[in-house]
């Protein structure tokens, strides 16, 4: 990735400007993020919100390079950052290596992000220090759903000092900045006074030094996903929705095609 912000930019802008931040997973959606956003992430959500999957965890990384690689052609200023999906780095750092350095390099992104705090500390060390800036994942980590039994709150009550030590962890660890999802307000606001790095909110309130949200979940388009920290933005679902019955009636009433859409025997502007 060339132009624009990079993961040492972002880190920049600790304690500053909030950084507004949402997912991609198309060319033509990334267009329209890149011209307003920090940071353009590649989920594997996109498994959930494109492919109709039950969870991210059978996401691979091959899906991650295809959608990286469309995203890459609408992202000019803001830092694209994919995901590394369930199963391709938490084995060992040098499988971590591999995977993210194909990513890296059949994308062009210039980052990738992976769940995991303590646990994971070692990895993100072993990557940043050979060229592959990360972004680390905590409190709820939604390829740990098994783990957790679900995708409840995380850090409520006396299990706070665990993600404290996870964001830490991953802080000191080298990673340039840290999403936090689905955390109590007051813990979030502890971990962005904590630590030296941005945290990237997702339900973690308006304490972090960013946010995030899955761009089809605030655009309303095609989902039924309605979670208390996600403010709808736009109804695109119900318009697609209105817009395909319309067409629907048009053609069995033959509405559609109109004369404006019908070509002629004869091309325009000659004589017959
Ligand atoms: O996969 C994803 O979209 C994410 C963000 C919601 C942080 O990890
Ligand atoms: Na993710």
């Amino acid at each position: 990735q060339a132009s624009g912000a990079s993961p040492k930019s972002i880190r920049a802008r600790k304690g500053g400007a909030p950084l507004a931040c949402l997912t991609a997973y198309t060319t033509p959606v990334a267009r329209i993020v890149d011209r307003h956003c920090d940071i353009v992430l590649v989920g594997d959500s996109v498994g959930m919100v494109l492919h109709g999957l039950p969870s991210t965890l059978a996401v691979t990384l091959d899906m991650m390079i295809l959608h990286g690689q469309a995203v890459r052609r609408g992202v000019e200023n803001a830092l694209l950052v994919i995901d590394m999906p369930f199963g391709t780095y938490e084995e060992s750092p040098a499988q971590a290596f591999r995977n993210a350095a194909r990513v890296m390099a059949e994308t062009g992104c210039a980052a990738v992000k992976l769940e995991g705090g303590v646990d994971m500390a070692e990895t993100i060390r072993f990557l940043v220090a050979r060229g592959i800036p990360v972004m680390a994942h905590v409190g709820l980590t939604p390829q740990a759903v098994n783990t957790f039994g679900g995708y409840a709150v995380q850090g409520r009550g006396a299990d706070a000092a665990r993600i404290a030590a996870d964001a830490s962890a991953v802080a000191d660890a080298g990673a340039f900045a840290v999403v936090l999802e689905k955390v109590p307000e007051t813990l979030a606001r502890a971990i962005t006074a904590d630590i030296d790095i941005p945290t990237i909110g997702i339900g973690a309130s308006a304490a972090c030094d960013g946010q995030i949200l899955v761009v089809d979940d605030m655009l309303g388009l095609f989902t039924d996903f309605r979670p208390k920290f996600v403010r709808r933005y736009g109804e695109l679902g119900q318009a697609a929705a209105e817009a395909v019955a319309a067409y629907c009636d048009d053609v069995r009433a033959r509405r559609f095609p109109a004369p404006e859409h019908v070509f002629s025997d004869v091309a325009p502007g000659t004589t017959a």
